[in-house]
């Protein structure tokens, strides 16, 4: 992973997986930062984009959903659905006011409110995930470990069985693979496949609605209306993939981070109960698991003297906001104990701002101290393979070796 502040331009290709191939380009994120904080980037296959740096500039954007629209995608590329989708979109893609129609459907779902009771079930799964592996005394700590929470949180709570989740979890994997890695086809009939399951979910709900989101999502109203068959099923794929790569790259890229700084890794070993919240937003800033989101600015407007048009692609790289000198004290130096640490990797606190926050901050504390208290020797035992994406960052297999318990 490269740190540190260059004085000259480093070559800047943000859109290459490769430029993330081991962690996020910190050094031209730095670069950027100081130099050319809205700078605009090339794209071979579309208009070009801006990409903003600063923490100060990502807030801004993300919390002006009229000048900055979510529509028609977050991410860079333009999304071809062949007009499949008629009027429907994601929520992730809708802007105020339809937005906030949809986002209050699902979100009392996602409140503290029921934080103990919470916190029980996902102490259990995190068990459970390490019962499974102990005794082997190695594993893969991405895919054996890490990946396993998200999926079966999600699962119990739209009321499915758990390896229902780690099915359809697998399914978005091969959704959003890049089309080269996998045999023609795959993608499309993963979604396929997706899309059959939320509809007989639909049905079987329907017939015998529990006290689960998905039963709740079919007996919501938006505008007097209820959700119809593709509403339900968009609703469906965004909860399962929204929380699924973030969380296991956090916990996959966070044992990582912490194999790269020992003494750190000692100081939370040594008072794990008290330091581990804390610890936890060190890695959500140093890790920052979403890399950007794309906005589409709906007016022209100004960004830091830049002239932005209407209809430009504006990106918000939340990993470089993250390591901002403006706001973060040595923001090159992980810290388990920063504070004050306001880290925006689950967004600037705009009408997006993650849904799930609360939800993976008990996921990934739960499964962090599962991990560090049953296997506190756990050490690298392999080559680290990092996820090919410009998008999503962290390790996507990283062998591990512990002793077995
Ligand atoms: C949105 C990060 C876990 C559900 C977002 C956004 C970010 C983010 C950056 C966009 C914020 C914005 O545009 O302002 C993360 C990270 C996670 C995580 C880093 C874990 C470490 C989860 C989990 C769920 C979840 C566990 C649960 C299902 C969502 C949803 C949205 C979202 C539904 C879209 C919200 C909307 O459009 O209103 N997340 N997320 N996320 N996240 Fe998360």
């Amino acid at each position: 992973m490269t740190t540190g502040s260059a004085t000259t331009a480093p070559k800047i290709d943000l859109l290459d997986a490769a430029s993330f191939a081991d962690g996020q380009p910190h050094e031209q994120f730095t670069w950027l930062r100081e130099n050319d904080p809205v700078h605009r980037h090339a794209e071979p296959d579309g208009p070009g984009f801006w990409a903003v740096t600063r923490y100060e500039d990502v807030r801004s954007v993300g919390r002006d959903p009229a000048t900055f629209s979510s529509t028609p995608s977050v991410q860079i590329p333009d999304v071809d659905d062949g007009g499949s989708l008629g009027d429907h979109q994601m929520m992730l893609m809708m802007d105020p006011p339809r937005h906030s129609k949809y986002r209050k459907l699902v979100s009392p779902f996602f409140v503290p409110r029921s934080a103990r009771s919470l916190r029980d079930r996902t102490e259990a799964l995190a068990r459970r995930i390490v019962d499974d592996v102990i005794e082997r005394g190695e594993c893969d700590l991405v895919e054996d470990v890490a990946g396993k929470m998200p999926s079966y949180v999600i699962a119990d709570l739209l009321g499915i069985p758990l390896e229902d989740g780690r099915e359809l979890y697998r399914l978005t994997e091969a959704v959003h693979a890049a089309p080269e890695t996998v045999p023609e086809g795959t993608q499309l009939e993963a979604g396929l496949r997706m899309f059959t399951y939320a509809s007989e979910l639909q049905a079987r709900k329907r017939a015998e609605p529990g006290d689960d989101l998905a039963s709740h999502l079919l007996a919501a109203e938006v505008d007097g209306h209820r959700l119809d068959e593709m509403d339900f099923n968009l609703f469906f794929m965004l909860l399962i993939d929204a929380g699924g790569d973030t969380t296991r790259q956090l916990v996959g890229g966070g044992v990582q981070t912490l194999f790269e700084h020992p003494d750190e890794r000692r100081r939370l070993q040594e008072n794990l109960d008290d330091r581990l919240p804390l610890a936890v937003e060190e890695l959500l800033r140093w890790v920052s698991p979403v890399v950007y989101m794309r906005r589409t600015a709906t007016r022209d407007t100004e960004l830091r003297g830049q002239r932005i048009r209407a209809g430009d692609k504006v990106v918000i790289y939340y990993g470089a906001a993250n390591r901002d000198e403006r706001v973060f004290i040595d923001p090159q130096r992980f810290d388990i104990t920063r504070s004050p640490n306001e880290h925006i990797a689950f967004g600037g606190g705009g009408p997006h701002f993650c849904l799930g926050s609360h939800l993976a901050r008990v996921e990934i504390i739960a499964l962090m101290r599962e991990i560090l208290v049953r296997m506190p020797d756990i050490e690298p035992a392999g080559t680290v393979t990092w996820l090919e994406s410009n998008f999503i960052s962290g390790p996507r297999h990283l062998p591990v070796r512990f002793q077995p318990g």
